[in-house]
């Protein structure tokens, strides 16, 4: 599986690995005792509503470690050396919501009541083809860009504006990292394999429907509209399936939870 001797070709992978070594930041680069700033009506609904990114971060954690083996199996020894980067932000990010959970002095829900959490972790880790995986990855990463933008704007000045900012920093390096992965691939795909991305796409987003439906109270009281969002993150999809030659998003139906979630009720 390990080359003594690898080639190291693909320049631009290699500059997004260089941007991940100096675009590393650590727990001083935020000022968390802003974190009594934020009213309790606000922290009750994010922590809530934070638990599937809490989760996704942790997925993200684990596909890294799924792929690097695959990919080294492949000679693709520069992915390789940009998703060691960007282990360490997926690690990053997870401990900073860990942060904040314990400096809210709140609880992330119980797994029973997110299904559809689950549902998206193990529809994401199904395959062992890089490919897929670095396509959930990249859905993955444009629900994580509405997301923390939308937190970024619930507190641009204070401690959650700061966190969203510099954790959008790292998820730019990801998605670019996946255009440069998926952009010379697909051109090479069957047409039954591009259906399977969009399939992959669709349970994907099927899933965020369902927890955007059971979230829909808590992220209201943060101050987050989960049905713009979902929208915001449609279009996003459909422009990269169209970006990317993945299909004409002319063909393509916007899915929707298979039942109808029940909402998380409000904490009394
Ligand atoms: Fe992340
Ligand atoms: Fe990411």
């Amino acid at each position: 599986m390990i080359q003594v001797h690898p080639e190291l070709n693909d320049d631009r992978i290699l500059r997004l690995f260089e941007k991940g070594i100096h675009g590393q930041w650590g727990e001083d680069a935020i000022a968390w005792g802003q974190a009594t700033d934020v009213p309790a009506r606000v922290r009750r609904g994010l922590a809530l509503t934070l638990t599937p990114v809490y989760l996704g971060e942790q997925t993200a954690m684990m596909g890294i470690a799924t792929v690097i083996p695959l990919l080294l199996r492949g000679g693709e020894t520069e992915a390789v050396l940009y998703l060691s980067s960007m282990q360490l932000d997926e690690a990053r990010h997870f401990r900073n919501l860990h942060r904040l959970y314990e400096l809210f002095e709140e609880d992330p829900l119980p797994a029973r009541r997110l299904p559809e959490m689950w549902r998206y972790h193990a529809r994401l880790l199904h395959s062992r083809d890089p490919l897929d995986w670095v396509w959930g990855i990249l859905i993955s990463d444009l629900f994580a860009r509405r997301f923390y933008g939308a937190v970024r704007d619930i507190d641009p000045d204070g401690l959650l504006g700061a966190l969203a900012r510099r954790t959008l920093q790292d998820e730019a390096r990801h998605q670019a990292f996946s255009d440069r992965f998926l952009e010379n691939r697909i051109p090479q795909l069957s047409p039954e394999r591009r259906a399977g991305m969009l399939g992959l796409r669709d349970d994907l987003f099927r899933s965020m429907d369902g927890l955007a439906g059971r979230l829909a109270d808590a992220a209201t009281d943060a101050g987050i509209d989960t049905s713009s969002l979902l929208d915001g993150l449609w279009l996003d999809t459909e422009r990269w399936v169209e970006r990317l030659g993945i299909a004409s998003t002319h063909t393509t139906q916007r899915p929707t939870a298979t039942r109808s979630a029940s909402a998380v009720p409000r904490p009394s």
